[in-house]
């Protein structure tokens, strides 16, 4: 038998099991498993750490989405918010669900066509489009929504150009009581802005107002900012049809809604605090009953939503590297897994559950990520059963915003893998190479020769 290896002896206060002043109690249950895929299967054949997504999570979510928004309003139109989480086989998924793409970049727009989406089937949104970029959106036939006076000019002078007119709508910022105001993107609505946004586009003569698009904000809380915002939109169609006798064709109220994560500043888990989607979907859709168009003139109703949808289909596979105690005595743990693959972690407290059966005893713990940076930590203060080397955990919810804004840092990035709806494990994106990661790097001539 090895010898054990020495560790200095510290007294804590344990919790078994016991409810916390809410009466939830804590869960010791493991995940071994990820749509009927042991976790340790998967490490072995893919790598650790690794990105695992669920078909299934995602379509259900889409699927309810829709059932929810479609009981309450006739028309409803999805459309996947390519920075969310690009990959060809998630935005595969939500497309073959009926969902239009949402992109913000000519390199997001151009993800788009490469996957088939039909031109007038892209929203293309953001407040830095290239002219080349605009220029292939007119060409499309897509939805360009301007943010401010200086793209809407060099639209005129492009559509101008180019003898084509283009279907256009406005961002809309408003005041909904968030502070800071999300008030740089988009025509402000309060201060008159927006009306003379819409005017001058209403005087052109190669551009079509066709919708109303605002997106106020990320993770709302509340419903309240969704009914404030939409019952101002909802003003400024009546507006356009009053004094431009212009009809919408649709209204987009952009993303926003919350996913199940819990963020660094609740207490409570986020499931036992926000709002229901059905009563999100109440404070979006009673407003638009006040719109002054009836029955088939009705606008549709566009949704962006990103991370409702797909954050809770992703998961990090992990394995602990080591463990630790910090110089006042808690404990720590180091993983493979880090701030470069969880930006999210930075504002959320993903929750972190052992892929193995373990003890019930729990211990307050940082978890570190494998960087060699004092700003890799994942979570501060966790409740985690006792770890060892080579146990492997999985992280929840990392869906959304993760396989987007990761970073190549130190190592590489890990392979992500989706069980398809079949239950079977694919990889969708492979893990990076030496070769992959050198392949865009040169060596001028005079440095070639030298040698450590
Ligand atoms: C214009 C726009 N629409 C939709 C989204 C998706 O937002 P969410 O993930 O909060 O639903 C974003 C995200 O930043 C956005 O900028």
């Amino acid at each position: 038998m090895d010898k054990k290896k020495y560790e200095r002896p510290v007294i804590l206060k344990q919790q078994s099991g016991l409810m916390n002043k809410f009466g939830s109690a804590t869960s010791t249950q493991p995940m071994t498993d990820i749509e009927g895929v042991p976790v340790a299967e998967l490490a072995a054949a893919y790598g650790s750490p690794l990105f695992v997504l669920s078909e299934k999570k995602m379509r259900d979510t889409q699927q309810q989405c829709q059932r929810i928004f479609r009981s309450r309003y006739p028309k409803v139109q999805f459309a996947w918010s390519y920075k969310t989480n690009y990959m060809n086989a998630v935005c595969s998924i939500f497309h073959s669900e009926g969902s239009w793409a949402e992109v913000v970049s000519e390199f997001e727009f151009d993800r788009a066509r490469h996957l088939g989406v039909r031109g007038e089937h892209i929203i293309f949104n953001g407040p830095a489009k290239s002219a080349a970029a605009l220029e292939k959106a007119v060409r499309a036939h897509s939805k360009i929504h301007i943010d401010h006076f200086d793209e809407l000019y060099e639209l005129i002078e492009i559509t101008t150009s180019l003898g084509l007119k283009a279907d256009v709508a406005i961002r809309v910022n408003v005041d909904v009581g968030i502070y800071p105001k999300w008030d740089r993107f988009g025509f402000n609505y309060e201060n008159g802005e927006a009306r003379e946004a819409l005017k001058r586009i209403a005087a052109s003569k190669t551009l079509r107002i066709v919708g109303l698009h605002m997106h106020i904000g990320t993770y709302i809380m509340s419903t309240e900012p969704f009914r404030v915002a939409v019952s101002k939109l909802v003003a400024l169609a009546n507006w356009l049809k009053q004094q431009l006798a212009i009809d919408l064709d649709y209204i987009d109220v952009g993303g926003g809604l919350p996913s199940h994560n819990t963020l660094k500043g609740q207490y409570l888990q986020a499931d036992e605090t926000l709002p229901a989607l059905e009563q999100f979907a109440d404070a979006i859709t009673a407003p638009l009953f006040e719109l002054e168009s009836h029955g088939d003139a009705m606008p549709t109703l566009i949704l962006e939503s990103g991370r409702a949808l797909v954050d809770g289909a992703g998961y990090l596979i992990s394995t602990v590297l080591a463990v630790k105690r910090l110089s006042d005595g808690k404990r720590a743990y180091v993983i493979d897994a880090g701030i470069n693959l969880l930006f999210t972690s930075l504002w959320y407290k993903h929750k972190m559950v052992p892929a193995q059966p373990t003890g019930v005893m729990r211990e307050q713990a940082n978890i570190y990520g494998p960087l060699c940076m004092n700003i890799d930590c994942i979570q501060e203060d966790a409740s985690v059963p006792a770890l060892k080397k080579g146990d492997r955990v999985v992280l929840m919810n990392v869906g959304a915003y993760t396989m987007t804004q990761w970073m190549q840092f130190i190592t590489f990035r890990p392979a992500i893998v989706l069980i398809t709806a079949d239950g079977s494990p694919h990889v969708i994106r492979k893990a990076e190479s030496l070769e992959y990661v050198m392949s865009l790097e040169e060596i001028p001539p005079s440095l070639r020769s030298l040698s450590a």
